[in-house]
């Protein structure tokens, strides 16, 4: 069955606006598990362009579910992570320039910096998951790099500009779910769910966790972050309890 959990950068991003005091994401960490996330995910950037080592801190005192820290995986950041445990490390690929993470972290072309991360988060005891795009080569590299989990780029999936285009993409996810739990990987999803979309994503069987942030950050604005959150949960539980309605229409 899959869950919901929540992404809280952009409540750093409103702060570091004004580079204040306010809002503060770790204010947010009850409010958000209350409403219905199964715990709180949080990107340290290399840049700290929103969240700060200081949110983490405080967020891994705080959260009663898990901590999710996405994160690149270079040394220094895989140093602070192994400070800060969280209890799992989702590893992304990072570049300054920029807006939002693009792209699945291609860990065939960059295989010995994230094997060596994998292997250093994980002798931490931080489990380890790997942010990539639904394609076999990736998948089976996660594997050989010892990840315990995969997280899926929904983006391509969530840009999809035709009802035809958005069923290739979702198939495409499908079958990935499937290779990577034969590989015996736990398997979630993530960047560009919305209302709108994210029921045929979290109706895929064996999905399960969704990690969403951008329209549940948006739609807090004009309803209120507890039912913001609340209606998301109960998307992704209706699509679990009832996926038959949901698997074939995006
Ligand atoms: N998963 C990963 C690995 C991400 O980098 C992001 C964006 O920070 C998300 C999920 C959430 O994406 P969105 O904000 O579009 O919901």
């Amino acid at each position: 069955m899959a869950t919901l959990c929540v992404n809280i950068d952009h409540i750093a991003t409103l702060r570091q606006a004004r580079r204040g005091v306010e809002p503060d994401p770790v204010l947010a960490v009850g409010i958000v598990e209350d409403a219905g996330s199964t715990g709180i995910t949080v990107h340290l950037r290399e840049d700290r362009r929103h969240i700060q080592d200081r949110d983490v801190e405080l967020i891994r005192q705080v959260v009663r579910g898990h901590l999710n820290l996405e994160m690149a995986s270079t040394r220094e950041i895989v140093d602070r992570a192994i400070e800060l445990m969280p209890d799992i490390s989702t590893l992304v690929p990072e570049k300054r320039e920029e807006v939002t993470t693009e792209g699945g972290l291609d860990v065939v072309g960059q295989y010995q910096q994230v094997s060596e991360a994998t292997t250093r988060l994980k002798d931490a005891g931080i489990s380890v998951s790997l942010f990539i795009d639904p394609v076999p080569a990736q998948i089976e590299a996660a594997v050989r790099c010892g990840a315990t989990e995969v997280e899926f780029h929904t983006g391509t999936y969530c840009n999809a500009r035709t009802a035809i285009e958005r069923q290739k993409q979702l198939e495409t996810l499908i079958e990935a779910c499937e290779l990577a739990r034969s590989v015996g990987l736990i398997v979630n999803a993530g960047h560009g769910l919305n209302y709108h979309n994210v029921l045929p994503v979290a109706a895929i069987e064996g999905m399960r966790e969704l990690n969403i942030g951008h329209s549940i950050m948006s739609r807090a604005i004009f309803i209120g972050l507890a039912p913001a959150v609340t209606e998301m949960a109960r998307l992704v539980e209706l699509a679990t309890t009832a996926p038959e309605r949901f698997r074939s229409r995006p």
